[in-house]
């Protein structure tokens, strides 16, 4: 194909690909499979990457993500981004009403909204395409989020052609996770030792702030639009520019009213106060906005807030019940666990049994003692949570909860770091849910997703005293003979079984790396190590710089991976399973070639940079024909330099006379002719 027919073909694609992007997202009503959507999508991904040139910042493909922010741009608003004030009860909504009418009369209407508890975000569009996402900040300024916002299905990228949209417009909204995501994202932290987010409302603010969009993409992210700012409009109320949002694909929640009176708002909150667990992602409350733009304009604003809307913030349910028990859990990492375990009772439309203590302090903080009668709230948080006792109720001979000084799986003593608000179970190697725990998730689904080792089976084999390491699931091929003789197994068990095992030996270097149990090395991490250090010895032998040098490795991650590699069982373990075949080496990937732009120059790459990481810069490079070095000598034709480059390089450089180039002047050698 050539460049004139890849642009038609590419135009053709977009233009698809985003008209069936809003009849699935904004119209609900898909025209397309989903499976023929992703054919379309992967067709225009081939031809950019073959067409680099052609690629534009909304294209469908920007979905994926891709892009590595290190550093957010902080931006200022065009119009300040207000809070609103806030009511509690109906006698404070009343006074809000009362002020309005003294203001402007009795005739105006309300606009109630649901309040969504996200994140609030500007959206500027130009010409009907997304230009920039900024977040709250400070009201005045914020971050510029929108590489990950454009990953953000319901978001448009590109308005529909010929509709009537100003030319320039901003509208906000909330971002938010719905709570199934967060479940499930919140579990696969949990699983790897990671804290888990407390609600969606955290997860989804440290998802808009990751440097990887490509994981961003990952985790669905939702947005509601509720209010639109454009200069030149003839709207005339709230509710109108609502449905003209809608129109233009924008994804305005149904469940907005226009109420006549005060009256009609208070039903409006009493229904939503019921119905709000029915919906599959948080509020918090209920926004009430007057609808006509001239009344906005005559009631005007507070230095902080607009005098003609407010909110109405829902009580988080509550309710009394009785404290049973407090049980210990011992996780994969060690890891306890106090959880209190009550009288079952029904709040906010499910039935509650048991309730998180989080860790020692917390249990000291609300004074419990045994048979309390404890408040229970349900709050944005999914894990119902003990806020008071009431003492007032307290058996007089109750005795108070005394926190358990030893691992109640294996009677080890617990130990508590300096600092740290967990108790941990030292006994590693033969605490058996720590045990049991690694190797379930060395076999789950992310690691080396071995089916037939399911992780009941674990549990079986271990209490068999088959299996204690992750190293001994590939011995298990010599004792057929003590399988066949436990429940539930026969000769084609067994053979399933060890075949599954030795096709795991086939899975990446990353997957293993991951399956290792490293604390804090999930998934994207245990990709980014692997991809950086190539093998494993490369990454036992990196030190604290080395590995805080690759993108998404902080400090914390860091020190783990090296405490792990310290540890001479793990090393043993390590050993075992390189012995067993299993791939502690990347395979090379394949190269992609993009061009010959950079064919015959050599580059040493330096610093930190905001488009690409290193890694992706070094690719690029290659890709387009050139060599990279890592050292600088006289051969050298440039030194691209990032944030943060060592002083020595650029001094030696300086001194050898070699060009020093940023980011940017290399991508223009790669899109255009090289520099002389
Ligand atoms: S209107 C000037 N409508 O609540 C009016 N805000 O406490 C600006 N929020 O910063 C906001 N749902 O992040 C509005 N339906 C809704 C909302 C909403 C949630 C958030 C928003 C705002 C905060 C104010």
């Amino acid at each position: 194909m050539n460049f004139e027919e890849a642009k038609n073909r590419i135009e053709a694609l977009s233009k698809a690909l985003h008209q069936h992007n809003h009849a699935y997202y904004s119209l609900s009503n898909p025209v397309i499979s989903d499976f023929e959507f992703d054919q379309l999508l992967q067709e225009l991904i081939q031809l950019e990457q073959q067409f680099p040139e052609l690629l534009s910042e909304n294209s469908p493909s920007q979905r994926v993500g891709g892009s590595i922010t290190k550093n957010f741009k902080t931006v200022a608003h065009r119009y300040p981004m207000m809070s609103l004030g806030n009511t509690y009860n109906e006698q404070e909504l009343f006074d809000f009403d009362q002020r309005i009418k003294k203001q402007i009369g009795d005739d105006f209407e309300y606009v109630c909204e649901l309040k969504f508890d996200g994140l609030a975000i500007g959206l500027t569009y130009e010409n009907g395409l997304l230009k920039q996402a900024v977040t709250r900040g400070d009201g005045t300024k914020g971050d510029d989020v929108t590489a990950n916002v454009r990953t953000i299905k319901s978001i448009p990228l590109q308005l529909p052609i010929g509709a009537d949209f100003p030319a320039t417009f901003e509208v906000r909204g909330e971002i938010l996770m719905h709570r199934t995501v967060f479940e499930q994202l919140n579990k696969d932290r949990d699983e790897l030792g990671e804290t888990a987010y407390a609600n969606p409302r955290n997860f989804a603010s440290g998802t808009l702030k990751m440097q990887d969009s490509k994981e961003v993409a990952k985790r669905n992210l939702d947005c509601f639009l509720y209010f639109l700012i454009a200069e030149q409009s003839d709207l005339k109320n709230h509710s109108e520019s609502l449905a003209k949002l809608k129109a233009w694909g924008f994804n305005v929640s149904p469940t907005y009213a226009v109420c006549k009176n005060i009256t009609e708002v208070q039903h409006f909150i009493q229904k939503w106060d019921k119905e709000r667990y029915q919906l599959s992602y948080d509020i918090d409350g209920v926004v009430l906005k007057v609808n006509n733009y001239e009344q906005q304009q005559d009631l005007g604003f507070t230095a902080k807030s607009p005098r003609w809307a407010i909110s109405y913030k829902f009580k988080a349910a509550e309710v009394e019940t009785k404290l049973l028990a407090v049980t210990y859990q011992v996780g994969r990492t060690g890891a306890i666990t106090p959880v209190a375990n009550l009288q079952p009772v029904l709040l906010a439309g499910t039935t509650v049994k048991r309730a998180s203590l989080h860790n020692a302090d917390q249990i000291e903080k609300l004074d419990l003692y045994e048979g309390d009668i404890v408040k229970v709230e349900k709050g944005g948080e999914i894990i119902p949570k003990i806020i008071e006792v009431n003492k007032s109720k307290r058996d007089l001979f109750a005795q108070k909860i005394k926190y358990i000084s030893h691992c109640p799986e294996c009677g080890t003593a617990l130990i508590r770091k300096d600092g740290e608000a967990q108790h941990y179970c030292p006994n590693e190697s033969s605490c058996s849910p720590q045990v049991i725990g690694k190797m379930q998730h060395f076999t789950g689904r992310k690691a080396m997703n071995i089916d037939s080792l399911g992780d009941e089976t674990i549990e079986q084999l271990y209490h068999a005293g088959l299996i204690k390491t992750i190293a001994d699931i590939y011995d298990l091929k010599n004792n057929r003979n003590s399988i066949l003789s436990l429940d539930r197994f026969a000769e084609k068990s067994v053979d399933n079984l060890i075949e599954g095992i030795e096709q795991s030996k086939k899975n990446a270097f990353e997957k293993v790396l991951f399956g290792l149990g490293i604390r804090y090395v999930g998934e994207t991490v245990a990709k980014k190590l692997a991809a950086h250090f190539r093998n494993i010895d490369q990454l036992m032998a990196a030190n604290f710089d080395a590995l805080i040098q690759v993108d998404e490795i902080g400090e914390r991650i860091a020190e783990s991976v090296i405490q792990y590699f310290n540890k001479a069982e793990h090393l043993q373990q390590i050993e075992k399973l390189k012995a067993a075949g299993l791939q502690f080496e990347s395979n090379s990937i394949e190269k992609v070639v993009e061009g010959e732009n950079l064919k015959g120059f050599t580059f040493v790459i330096s610093g930190v940079f905001s488009q690409f990481s290193r890694e992706e810069l070094k690719d690029k490079i290659e890709a387009n024909g050139g060599k990279i070095s890592s050292s600088i000598s006289s051969k050298l034709s440039f030194l691209v330099a990032g944030d943060n480059m060592g002083p020595s390089k650029l001094q030696k450089a300086n001194e050898l006379g070699i060009k020093i180039i940023s980011e940017e002047e290399l991508l223009s050698m790669i899109k255009t002719l090289p520099l002389q």
